[in-house]
């Protein structure tokens, strides 16, 4: 049921609010004064200390999953320590990489049945890692055979491209990183920074969903462009990837995000005055970085649209050439699930524009079960 919306993409967008409080509705415990505030994940408490002992963890997934997974990345490795590294699963598979007991293999998917994840799973399982599903469907494969995990209860997702549940993955994936992380007092600060941080944020989606209109209006812009480069770093590379990849899937036009680090190291060629470029370029330690970025991509005439915190414009563009996308600031580590939603908006109003099927893009199956 669509209800109000004329596509499942445009209303699983939209109700990201709703379905970021399910979520997290449980899990999260902000007490009285003498409580400290907290997290609770009944499906990975027992297995808290072993996660804790782990020399590595190893996040796997596909897509969109993936995305979610390297923009949890940071947050994690912050937190506890432990080494953290990314796997795209069949490329896991594919090279038999190497796997080992005291690694925790983390699944992440969506449907819980992509092939390739089963695989890396079984390929997991079968090297003695302690194997976590983080999937939105009960009872799924990945489910089933990991040794303990989360669900990610945002709801049933109809639209082939993923949006409500790439969002609240990294909420999934945040909350792991709290509960994982402990509760060492010098993270204290941090810890309830972002716990006050998660309760507020569906507040926060729900402003940066009014800028539709806004995004409307750069569809309409972009709608004849062969390409899009999306350029981000520290928290947001993992939205540059996912805001391309929504571009790409359902407007079909060609579209790359790239690490803001490796402009100079090739990217920076395409970069001429009619190539639409987005960077993404809100408040956090990565800041200033990408204020030169986008100086330098100024410099060679580039067009450029500009998302940054409310407030920063005049900070983050140099002269008024740029076109301004402004969100509203969150804790930096959940700053990924506000940024995505205006690339979702423009993805989605692009495909619109350009008269393609919003909910079953071309070639494409919500749940890839073959390899
Ligand atoms: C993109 C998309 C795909 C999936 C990928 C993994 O919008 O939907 O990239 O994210 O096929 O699917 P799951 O998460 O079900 O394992």
């Amino acid at each position: 049921n669509k209800g109000k919306y004329e596509h499942y993409m445009q209303k699983e967008i939209h109700e990201q609010p709703e379905s970021l409080t399910t979520t997290m509705r449980g899990r999260l415990i902000r007490g009285g004064s003498c409580k400290a505030k907290n997290v609770l994940l009944g499906g990975l408490k027992d297995h808290l200390k072993t996660i804790r002992r782990s020399r590595r963890i190893v996040f796997i997934g596909c897509g969109t999953s993936y995305n979610a997974a390297l923009a949890a990345r940071p947050i994690l490795e912050e937190l506890s320590g432990i080494p953290v590294t990314m796997e795209v699963a069949s490329d896991l598979v594919d090279r038999q990489g190497p796997i080992y007991r005291e690694d925790t293999a983390v699944f992440v998917s969506q449907s819980g049945e992509t092939a390739d994840t089963l695989q890396a799973l079984h390929y997991a399982l079968e090297n003695g890692a302690l194997c976590v599903g983080i999937t939105n469907t009960v009872g799924s494969e990945i489910a089933r055979n990991t040794h303990c995990g989360i669900h990610i209860n945002a709801g049933c997702e109809i639209g082939v491209a993923s949006t409500k549940a790439y969002t609240s993955q990294i909420v999934v994936m945040a909350m792991m990183a709290l509960a994982v992380g402990g509760d060492a007092i010098s993270s204290q600060e941090r810890r309830e920074a972002i716990i006050d941080g998660l309760f507020d944020l569906p507040n926060k989606v729900r402003e940066v969903l009014k800028l539709d209109n806004e995004m409307k209006d750069l569809a309409q812009l972009l709608i004849a462009e062969q390409s899009l480069l999306v350029f981000g770093r520290g928290y947001n590379y993992a939205t540059a990837l996912e805001g391309a990849l929504k571009v790409k899937e359902v407007a079909l036009m060609h579209s790359e995000g790239i690490l803001a680090g490796e402009m100079k190291h090739g990217p920076l060629a395409l970069v001429d005055e009619n190539l639409p470029i987005v960077v993404i370029a809100t408040h956090d330690a990565c800041f200033s970085k990408q204020q030169s970025v986008i100086q330098q991509l100024h410099a060679r005439k580039g067009r450029l649209i500009v998302m940054c915190s409310e407030g920063d414009a005049a900070a983050a563009c140099p002269g008024s050439s740029c076109r301004v996308i402004e969100v509203p600031r969150v804790e930096d580590c959940l700053q990924p699930v506000v940024n995505v939603v205006p690339l979702q908006l423009l993805a989605y109003h692009l495909t619109v524009l350009r008269g393609h099927n919003v909910d079953q893009p071309r070639n494409l199956a919500k749940s890839v079960t073959t390899q």
